[in-house]
């Protein structure tokens, strides 16, 4: 669900024969019309990349932000609940500290499902990954610290944590942490292009409040035998998805 968003589109290409649910099939505020749907198409798994993501858009209309973000997860939940099928959340590392109206919906999506993932995400779409893949400077910070993951490496984990049944709350993230300036090096190590289009700030211009620290402890993941991967190796693996499916 929440296809044709960035992870839905990773989860598509790791599992072709998966159903992509857009909001031509459903909008997930609509109750009744989940219930049926979900009903209809009796899925085994479902996993629900649909969220208002746009932290600025989620400030402004908030009521629309609670209606998709917790709502609308809440109405996956209680369809996957009346069939059996097995409902993963997504959550980000925002709701490790809430401080603004997303981070707030993200850490109440978290009440519902059987599997809930906690992650930063990436991808090609990314400002500075897409700026710096053009060859263009990027001014990142020094003074927050994260350990994203790609979508391409997240779709792989979550196969991995349903193989293994995992339930529960699950942090998700590369290996290291490390501040935004360090993922912009390895970016453009990844991309091939000179690391010294990579500045380093110690501020920046923001009118919401941000988190200093997005870390999330992959530590547990690799407890239970679950592939951690360095930033490095990520993007690595990220990069090789991109080519292969434009090929
Ligand atoms: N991207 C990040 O940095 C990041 C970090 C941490 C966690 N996450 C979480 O990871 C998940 C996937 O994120 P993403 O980056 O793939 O998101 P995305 O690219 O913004 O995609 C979200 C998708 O959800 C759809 N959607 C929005 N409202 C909907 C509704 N009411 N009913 C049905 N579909 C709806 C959107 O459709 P429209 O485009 O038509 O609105 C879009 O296709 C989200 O839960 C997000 O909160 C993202």
């Amino acid at each position: 669900v929440g296809y044709p968003g960035r992870l839905a589109n990773a989860i598509a290409q790791r599992w072709p024969q998966a159903l992509r649910v857009g909001r031509a099939v459903f909008d997930i505020t609509d109750r009744s019309r989940v219930l049926d749907t979900i009903n209809q198409l009796r899925p085994v798994v479902v996993v629900n990349c649909a969220a208002l993501t746009d932290m600025k858009r989620c400030e402004q209309e908030q009521q629309l932000a609670w209606a998709v973000n917790v709502i609308g997860v809440r109405n996956l939940a209680e369809a996957c609940q009346r069939i059996g099928a097995f409902f993963v959340q997504i959550s980000s590392d925002y709701a490790l500290k809430p401080v603004n109206e997303y981070a707030w919906t993200k850490r109440a999506s978290e009440a519902f499902a059987d599997l809930t993932i906690r992650a930063k995400l990436y991808d090609h779409s990314h400002w500075a990954w897409d700026s710096l893949m053009h060859g263009s400077s990027v001014k990142l910070l020094t003074t927050e610290f994260l350990n994203p993951i790609s979508t391409t490496t997240l779709a792989l984990t979550i196969e991995h944590l349903l193989k293994r049944g995992t339930r529960g709350l699950v942090a998700v993230g590369t290996r290291e942490r490390l501040s935004f300036w360090e993922v912009g090096r390895v970016w453009a190590h990844a991309l091939r292009v000179n690391p010294d289009l990579v500045e380093a700030v110690e501020q920046i211009e923001s009118t919401l409040p941000r988190l200093v620290d997005m870390y999330l402890d992959p530590v547990p993941l690799a407890a239970i035998s679950i592939p951690v991967f360095s930033l490095e190796e990520d993007a690595a693996l990220h990069l090789e998805a991109m080519q292969s499916d434009s090929q």
